[in-house]
């Protein structure tokens, strides 16, 4: 599958007026599409680090800077993408078996995610020559 069908970039409605900027993430499969269970940020991390590096068996996430940007590598297996995220109107929607690396934080970077599921480490794939391996078999099938 083409990985720009894989993922998708939303564009979250936004009620500013004089007093300042709010901007609306309606869940359950309005704007996130599906029932959040998980939110947690990322912040501290520059230019230097590397974070992410694993697919997720079961969980989809949306990503959003709310604040400063930073880029998500996205990596099917077989071709991969690079998506820079720089507003707070903008998600990014990752359903599970996507490989990715989020990289290139700016200072001030506040990385929010959503998620899909608790935690569970079980679903994670750490090691990208096994998600090569997952993917391989897939398309075998
Ligand atoms: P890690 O998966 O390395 O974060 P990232 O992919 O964003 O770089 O997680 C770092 C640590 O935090 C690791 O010990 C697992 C823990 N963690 C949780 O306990 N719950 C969570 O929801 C997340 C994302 C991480």
């Amino acid at each position: 599958m083409n990985i720009k069908d894989q993922y998708r970039i939303i564009e979250f409605g936004e009620f500013g007026d004089e007093r300042g900027n709010l901007v609306v993430a309606e869940c359950g499969g309005i704007d996130v599409p599906f029932e959040v269970k998980r939110v947690f940020y990322i912040y501290g991390s520059d230019s230097t680090i590397i974070r992410g590096r694993h697919a997720n068996r079961k969980t989809s996430f949306v990503l959003i800077n709310v604040a400063g940007s930073s880029k998500v590598k996205i990596d099917n297996g077989s071709e991969a993408d690079i998506v820079e995220l720089n507003r707070p109107r903008m998600g990014l929607y990752l359903p599970p078996m996507l490989w990715k690396d989020m990289y290139d934080f700016s200072p001030d970077s506040v990385l929010l995610v959503l998620a899909s599921e608790h935690y569970n480490e079980n679903e994670y794939i750490r090691s990208y020559e096994e998600y090569k391996r997952l993917m391989e078999d897939q398309s075998g099938e």
